[in-house]
């Protein structure tokens, strides 16, 4: 094969690798498509660590090389020793401490709490994630599996964890923050313009990892106070006897819908719940046919191991029935 011909196949596998690790870059869940200072900040320390990475590599490949090529010539045994001092130790020292001081500065400037930040409270539960929204009154809005941001607004997510432990991250906008039951983390973070990304749990917590996610909106600070009053408001105008029903097969023991007379607390609460992204946390997209299939078996098919119970018996009837109720919670 010439030399022209091996070029052109090195090419042709080479150019769609490259294409796709850049494609990579961008979309919902990309570390290296920052939405705000902070993830920014992260993401211009993982270039220079790239970049010096590489620079470093090679630098190594070429002595590597330069040692294989050129033999043992008969040097002089102090210009190896100097050789050794300074790129085996001078050399990384300074370029490891340099990295350190960077680093450490990173670190520091992105964990500075800001007393006029908005607090929002995330509690992760194998697999769906708590969000509470606390009001001056002491009170707080309670929802489940969707976080809304206002732009512009710092924010401190202060998380923790109702079993095991969880990491809350949001790779456009943060780094991680692990959710450890008993224990309360702050991340701060800051949207800076209107989107939509996805957040997802970067601790391994058991079958439903991969699915234990959620889409984050972020939106102007008038849509956000908008959005706030709309889900403080109770459910309205909701079927009563599927709401009957509901509560007769004991759904209203783990989960609440304001305005009827279910109040559990152990599950997601339902009050807005169609007006919601996904169902099963991030198991399936929200829909009519995929809310009739989670319904029968209360996800058991759709999330394999989800702790919820078991309803085999759930007759057709019924399912139709909590269908509508669920649709009607906008
Ligand atoms: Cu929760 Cu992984």
């Amino acid at each position: 094969m010439s030399y022209g011909r091996n070029a052109a196949s090195v090419r042709t596998a080479l150019l769609p690798a490259i294409a796709l690790a850049l494609a990579a870059c961008e979309g919902p869940q990309s570390t290296l498509d920052p939405q705000g200072p902070v993830a920014e900040r992260i993401a211009t320390t993982w270039w220079v660590m790239a970049i010096g990475a590489l620079v470093v590599l090679v630098v190594v490949m070429a002595l590597l090389f330069h040692a294989i090529w050129s033999g043992p010539a008969g040097r002089p045994r102090w210009r190896a020793n100097v050789l050794l001092s300074v790129a085996g130790i001078a050399v990384p020292s300074l370029l490891l401490g340099a990295l350190l001081v960077f680093g450490t500065g990173v670190g520091r400037s992105i964990t500075q709490p800001d007393a006029g930040a908005l607090r929002i409270e995330v509690i992760g539960h194998r697999w769906w994630w708590e969000v509470r929204y606390p009001r001056a009154d002491g009170s707080a809005l309670l929802t489940a599996n969707e976080l809304w941001l206002p732009a512009g607004v710092p924010v401190e997510v202060v998380v923790t964890s109702a079993d095991v432990i969880h990491s809350f991250w949001i790779p456009r906008l943060a780094g991680k923050m692990d959710m450890v039951p008993g224990s309360f983390n702050a991340l701060r973070l800051l949207a800076i313009e209107p989107g939509q990304m996805r957040m997802q749990c970067a601790e391994f917590c058991g079958a439903q990892h991969a699915h234990m996610g959620m889409r984050v909106s972020v939106v102007t600070p008038p849509q956000f106070e908008a959005w706030l009053q709309q889900r403080s408001q109770p459910a309205v105008d909701l079927p009563q006897a599927a709401v009957s029903r509901f509560l007769a097969l004991g759904c209203g023991e783990c989960h609440r819908i304001d305005g009827s007379e279910a109040g559990g607390t152990s599950a997601p609460v339902l009050t807005h719940f169609a007006s919601r992204p996904s169902i099963g946390g991030a198991a399936a997209a929200m829909d009519g046919v995929h809310l009739r299939r989670w319904l029968p078996d209360h996800g058991a098919a759709m999330k394999p191991g989800s702790r919820g119970p078991v309803m085999r018996q759930l007759a057709p009837a019924d399912v139709e029935q909590l269908a509508r109720l669920l649709e009607a919670l906008h």
